[in-house]
């Protein structure tokens, strides 16, 4: 058959799609290109905040008329479905299956089934989670690869669905992810990104490797000259995992930190574990172990109760760090989460307000550290070829920043030196650097 999944939300959810995939092409499924065409839609969902859920159902309302006409197979995966469980074939009662994140590994008997008119469904934690374990073919990325390390998360911010729709966390064992990125390796990648909600409790609790160990097993893997990890709790940036940054040779000069707020007393009913000024230590620690690190960050504005003053910390945090970008949401109430009972709701009108104002300083402050790099030389990954010109190539540095400069194709996926000329908001324009023979 031929299938399509539509994906919402993260990098997790990317992967599990990619997971997904893998399983149906081993099925001897082929990936199509357009709905129109496809015998069945897979949509891979998100129901992390109010906006992905409301995309979903938009889609599904223009998917049941492709049911109506052609018949299309529809099968519902990920966090919308768990969330839903059973519930979803009463709001969607045109669909065929239904499987929570940590069941995803059954996409193939669930389309089968539906293929003969079956309805299949499937939520809950699996206790060996075999979607953990599925090796993604390498079809989308060339030479970068993405690894789940563990899965789910103990942590329980209150606004927050993941530990309800992707369970408790369950770390993967250590050997077995140091052979999987052994295996990438073999297969010519050379950037590797681990993944999992909260990858700095990888094996807490576990006499298995702690995260740090995991990531000297991985930097001493031949042909890996990349490491990266998403995502990360403050509260368990350990001092051997800041000492990394300085040891490591392949680990990335990124991070993402997630800090949520600026205020204490939101970050104290937001369940964090942490205070600014905690946050900022970290910080500055890395800093000190990695001069030019760059960070990212998640934040939330409008959180229940947040008045003027809270929000002006969560500016004065972001001018403190001097981010080089941050994913800011509005906050939006989540089933099952605690803060959808706080009081003192915060009017939407001032939260776009805050968030606009957010965004356009921190908009700034990108463009401003982007420009800082004129000038100077960085080590490039080669991604692909501009869509828009073939002797255009573009690429991205250790901190994450996407450069596009001329050169020959022969250079995609390779690793080079490139002079910064120009900053822009979202990308930096370079100029290979001359060397013989290129
Ligand atoms: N409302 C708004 N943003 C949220 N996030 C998580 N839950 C909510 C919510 N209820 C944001 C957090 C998290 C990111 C993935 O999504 O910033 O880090
Ligand atoms: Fe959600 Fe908090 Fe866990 Fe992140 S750490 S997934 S925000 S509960």
């Amino acid at each position: 058959m031929k299938f399509i999944i539509e994906n919402f939300g993260c990098q997790m959810n990317d992967h599990d799609m990619d997971k997904m995939g893998s399983v149906l092409i081993d099925h001897g499924h082929v990936a199509g290109k357009d709905v129109d065409e496809a015998d069945a839609v897979i949509v891979n969902t998100c129901c992390i905040r109010e906006k992905a859920e409301q995309k979903f159902y938009s889609l599904m309302g223009r998917l049941q008329h492709l049911r109506r006409k052609k018949g299309t197979i529809l099968g519902v995966t990920g966090c919308i479905a768990e969330q839903e469980k059973e519930n979803i074939f009463e709001r969607l009662p045109f669909i065929d299956f239904a499987l929570g994140p940590s069941n995803i590994h059954r996409v193939a008997e669930a389309l089968e089934n539906a293929a003969g008119g079956g309805r299949t469904s499937a939520f809950g934690d699996n206790t060996c989670s075999p979607s953990l374990l599925i090796r993604p073919h390498n079809t989308r990325r060339g030479i970068k690869g993405y690894v789940t390390i563990m899965k789910g998360c103990n942590n329980f911010c209150s606004y927050c669905v993941v530990p309800y729709v992707r369970g408790r966390e369950e770390s993967r064992r250590s050997e077995d992810v140091l052979a999987e990125v052994r295996e990438m390796a073999g297969r010519g990648i050379v950037e590797v990104t681990l993944l999992g909600q909260n990858v700095n409790s990888y094996n807490n609790g576990n006499e298995d490797l702690s995260f740090p160990e995991l990531l000297s097993g991985i930097d001493a893997i031949p042909g890996i000259s990349r490491l990266r990890f998403v995502t990360s709790h403050p509260k368990d940036i350990s001092p051997e995992l800041i000492a990394c940054f300085g040891t490591l040779g392949t680990l990335c000069e990124s991070i993402h930190l997630p800090f949520q707020s600026g205020s204490d007393r939101i970050l104290s009913l937001m369940n964090r574990g942490y205070t600014s000024s905690g946050y900022l230590h970290k910080v500055e620690a890395l800093k000190e172990q990695c001069p030019g690190i760059a960070f990212t960050a998640d934040c939330i504005v409008g959180f229940p109760g947040e008045q003027d003053s809270d929000f002006e910390a969560t500016m004065r945090l972001m001018e403190t760090v001097r981010f080089d970008g941050v994913f800011s949401f509005i906050y939006s109430a989540r089933r099952f989460t605690t803060a959808a009972n706080l009081p003192g709701r915060v009017p939407p009108a001032i939260a776009h307000e805050r968030l606009s104002r957010f965004q356009k300083r921190q908009r700034a402050i990108t463009l401003d550290s982007n420009r800082a790099m004129e000038g100077s030389r960085v080590e490039v990954l080669v991604e692909g070829q501009s869509k828009n010109s073939p002797d255009e190539l573009s690429g991205r540095t250790r901190s994450g920043k996407i450069v596009n400069f001329r050169g020959n194709p022969g250079l995609v996926y390779k690793l080079v030196e490139v002079d910064i000329i120009k900053g822009y908001a979202n990308s930096l324009r370079g100029e290979l650097r001359d060397t013989p023979g290129r």
